[in-house]
């Protein structure tokens, strides 16, 4: 046996020397994680078919199979946000990086972003805003409500803004932001309209056009039933012509028939969305290299939603949002938040008083291999956020999580109503 075959059955391996001594390092064991049910707020199990999409080979990024793949991926995403924008695209990252590149490619420093914060992730546009220098005024809303429409027609109206930028399910409160009227405020007075919609899309209805949203990015993690790490966004034509005022083409691929942009330049080069667009576009002017195991999921994430059809996805969501809701509240336990505005996909439940939320959590995994969600900020160690999302918006998955949580809130002493929330669940699917 070699020494390097010797170390290897020790779980030690040897990468290198430094001053003549050998380095040495584990090899650990071959990657096999548990069988998780993922119920919190995202992420989720797969689809078995978004699997199997990414283990799919390798293609080179210009190989016109792939490219012919990037055009499938636009047009099916035009499907998915409901929209004929031509820039529809993938971030490569998860769901905050499409975020960063829809606000650091519209926002230039100085320009004036109106927020309606609903919760975390509301302030997360506000922290990104003010990383970009933009000027950001905030309408804060009570954690578990959601924005009216006149409260943002007044701000709008007063600070007169480049772009309202909001979130439309934001996770962490499981509220849902109604977007249409915003959407028509937006319209008449001549402003810019983004929402995050990552939590929401393919859960919730969205509908880019009608609502007249110029800007929107998503995750694959929650509803669409992927891995986290790809970001499809939607642009306008209005949005795409305000960044395209900033394109700056990189030196070393540029070439005569490039124009420069008049507008300052893009402050990040990775989320510069005028050079993604142009790699996107027929120019495939390159750019990053695109993920091509991820634009493989995101494909099948969208071919499974239009396949279903939108309608059959989003009531299949609200059917075992409804069941979960229902179970928890036959079990005595009291649901979190303004339930007229609820996503359809998470629940938030507050904790009973007499038990640890962690604890349950935790003994929930490792007894039952059932996930579900803590929360955030002021809502931490107060309320459970639990998800039926995706592949996990299913009978069997509301059924095997309100049983087992059942069973350890009995074994914690917590004064709940048992035997009823599962046959409760079951009622409400009929
Ligand atoms: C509404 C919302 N926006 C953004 C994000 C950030 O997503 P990611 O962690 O994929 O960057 C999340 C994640 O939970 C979310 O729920």
């Amino acid at each position: 046996m070699t020494s390097q075959a010797k170390l290897i059955k020790t779980g030690l391996i040897k990468t290198g020397l430094v001053e003549n001594q050998s380095v040495e390092t584990q090899l650990f064991e071959t990657l096999n994680p548990p069988q998780r049910m993922l119920m919190g707020p995202g992420p989720i199990n797969a689809y078995p078919r978004v699997h199997q999409a990414i283990s799919q080979s390798l293609i080179g990024q210009y190989d016109p199979v792939m490219t012919g793949y990037m055009n499938q991926v636009q047009s099916l995403y035009r499907g998915v946000f409901e929209t004929r924008n031509q820039q529809t695209m993938l971030i490569d990252g998860t769901a905050r990086s499409g975020i960063e590149a829809v606000l650091v490619s519209v926002l230039k420093p100085g320009d004036k972003v109106l927020i309606p914060v609903i919760g975390r992730f509301g302030h997360l546009l506000c922290e990104i805003a003010r990383r970009v220098g933009a000027e950001v005024r905030t309408i804060d809303i009570p954690w578990g409500e959601v924005c009216p429409p006149e409260k943002v027609a007044a701000e709008m109206k007063a600070f007169q803004p480049k772009l309202l930028a909001t979130v439309q399910g934001d996770t962490s409160t499981t509220m849902n932001q109604p977007l249409a009227e915003l959407g028509e405020i937006c319209h008449q007075h001549g402003v810019l309209f983004y929402c995050d919609a990552t939590a929401s899309v393919a859960g919730n209805e969205l509908k880019t056009d009608a609502w007249h949203l110029d800007a929107v990015s998503v995750g694959l993690q929650k509803c669409l039933g992927g891995p986290s790490g790809s970001a499809p966004i939607t642009l306008s034509d209005q949005c795409a012509e305000v960044i395209n005022r900033r394109k700056h083409v990189e030196a070393g691929i540029r070439a005569d028939h490039h124009t420069q942009g008049e507008d300052t330049m893009i402050q990040s080069n990775y989320f510069d969305l005028a050079m993604v667009m142009d790699y996107w576009g027929p120019e495939r002017l390159n750019h990053h290299t695109e993920a091509t195991s991820m634009l493989y999921a995101a494909r099948e994430c969208a071919r499974i939603f239009l396949e279903e059809g939108a309608a059959q996805v989003i009531a299949r969501h609200k059917q075992a949002g409804g069941a979960m809701a229902a179970g928890l509240q036959a079990m005595g336990l009291k649901l979190f938040g303004n339930q007229a505005y609820r996503m359809n996909n998470v629940v938030g439940v507050y904790i009973p008083e007499t038990v640890d939320g962690d604890t349950v959590r935790l003994e929930l995994l490792k007894r039952f291999g059932i996930e579900i969600g803590t929360s955030f900020g002021p809502l931490h160690g107060k309320i459970w956020r639990i998800g039926t999302m995706g592949y996990n918006a299913r009978q069997e998955c509301v059924l095997a999580t309100l049983a087992a949580l059942e069973a350890m809130l009995i074994k914690h002493k917590a004064r709940i109503e048992p035997g009823v929330a599962v046959a409760a669940a079951m009622d409400y699917f009929g």
